[in-house]
């Protein structure tokens, strides 16, 4: 008479293989809803930006912006502090190129009809301005903004 084996070898394999490939569908299927999630995280706002190419950082642009910005905005907004409005440092991460475009063409129906623009309005207690700024304009000040945050350090966790 043989003694039976110590454990049911085939049997174990077949769990980890069950659990190995169960564990691997579970990755499929989070990996993409994560990507997702990115993707979809950052709003386009309201208004009459639907989409914005950003090519390298156009330094022709970069002017523009910094002097219409300086005529029109610093007497409500700083970068590295709050003022009247919100700081403006790392705004381009915080926010979709179309939600900033939006909120600088369309700031009053951003302010009533887009959930992060009515917090910021709750929270500043102050109506954003509409200065009339062309979208030209508005997108001279984007890529300005966008050459001010590729300065600054990476942001420790
Ligand atoms: C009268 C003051 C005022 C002026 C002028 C003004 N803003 Fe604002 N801005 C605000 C306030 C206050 C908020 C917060 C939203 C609100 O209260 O409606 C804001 C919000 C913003 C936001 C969103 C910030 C964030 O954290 O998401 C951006 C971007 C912005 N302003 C850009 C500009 C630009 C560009 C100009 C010039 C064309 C400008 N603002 C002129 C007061 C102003």
């Amino acid at each position: 008479m043989n003694a039976p084996p110590p454990f049911n070898f085939a049997g174990r394999m077949l769990l980890v293989t069950v659990a190995m490939v169960s564990f691997l569908a579970l990755l499929l299927l989070l990996v993409p809803a994560l990507a997702q999630d990115e993707g979809e995280a950052l709003s386009k706002g309201i208004g009459p930006i639907e989409s914005v190419e950003l090519g390298p950082i156009d330094e022709t642009l970069v002017a523009a912006g910094k002097e219409t910005f300086e005529l029109l905005c610093t007497a409500c907004h700083k970068f590295e502090e709050r003022y009247v409005g919100p700081p403006l440092h790392r705004v381009t991460e915080r926010r979709s190129p179309e939600w900033i475009m939006n909120m600088i063409l369309n700031p009053t129906q951003m302010a009533m009809e887009d959930p992060i623009a009515f917090d910021l309005l709750a929270e500043y207690m102050t109506p954003m301005a509409d200065q009339s700024v062309t979208e030209e304009q508005a997108r001279a000040i984007l890529e300005y903004f966008r050459s001010i945050d590729a300065e600054l350090p990476d942001e420790t966790p």
